[in-house]
């Protein structure tokens, strides 16, 4: 077992505000049948780091049907909607992590995962708790020991702050991964994608722009 030091301990809510009250014995049991258990050594996994609602982990699935998409994420509320939206429509490729990514990194010693997905990763505006960013360095040198060959990791974000610590996070790890599209001048999500996360509405309503950086193992 290793031990959570300050970096990959898990910050943030577990349940949301709402005073409607959850059912957690109900909850637990649906999120068993499709709880991540283990790697099988011939499946390719796809890891949705923070999956909120789950829509990234939906159109993973839909998009990679012959991927397994890892979801983890430990905001219940945001859970159950996955859970529903996984039940309604038959998606047969989704294995929920109820937890930290570090709990799924901190157990593989093989190169399971041929693609990353961050989506919005939580801020942390203030000073005092930058410490708390997840996309450090440290955690995208993590993620390269576990990427297969020509892998890519895509780190979505409409934080100023946070597109600054990921660029240094970036320039660090250069002798890891290529930094696919920085030439382009709008790192547009809607470029690649038609997908809209809560927390990309969320952007666009505010009028913050979001922006996609993609890196490829070296
Ligand atoms: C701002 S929300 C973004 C949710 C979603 N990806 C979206 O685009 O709407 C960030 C989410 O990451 C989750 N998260 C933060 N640190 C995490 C970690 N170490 N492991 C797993 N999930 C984490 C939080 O619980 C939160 O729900």
């Amino acid at each position: 077992m290793f031990s959570r030091n300050y970096t990959n301990r898990l910050f943030g809510r577990t349940k949301g505000r709402s005073k409607k009250k959850i059912n957690l014995k109900n909850y637990y049991e649906i999120a068993d049948k499709y709880k991540f258990q283990n790697f099988n050594e011939n499946t390719e996994y796809i890891l949705d780091v923070g999956s909120g609602y789950g829509e990234t982990s939906i159109f993973l699935a839909n998009r990679f049907p012959d991927k397994v998409i890892i979801s983890c994420e430990k905001y219940i509320d945001g859970n159950i909607i996955l859970l529903k939206n996984i039940q309604n429509n038959k998606i047969k490729n989704i294995q929920l992590h109820n937890g930290n990514v570090y709990d799924i990194l901190e157990r593989i010693n093989k190169k399971y995962f041929k693609l990353v997905w961050i989506f919005f990763p939580d801020p942390w505006p203030k000073n005092r708790h930058a410490k708390r960013r997840l996309v450090t360095s440290d955690f995208l040198v993590k993620l390269h020991k576990n990427l297969k060959e020509n892998s890519e990791i895509y780190i979505a974000t409409d934080s100023v702050i946070y597109v600054r610590f990921i660029l240094n996070s970036i320039y660090k790890c250069k002798d890891y991964f290529l930094w696919v599209n920085q030439s382009e001048i709008n790192l547009c999500i809607k470029d690649y994608f038609d997908i809209e996360t809560k927390y990309y509405k969320k952007a666009i309503n505010s009028q913050r722009k979001p922006s996609l950086f993609i890196l490829r193992k070296l």
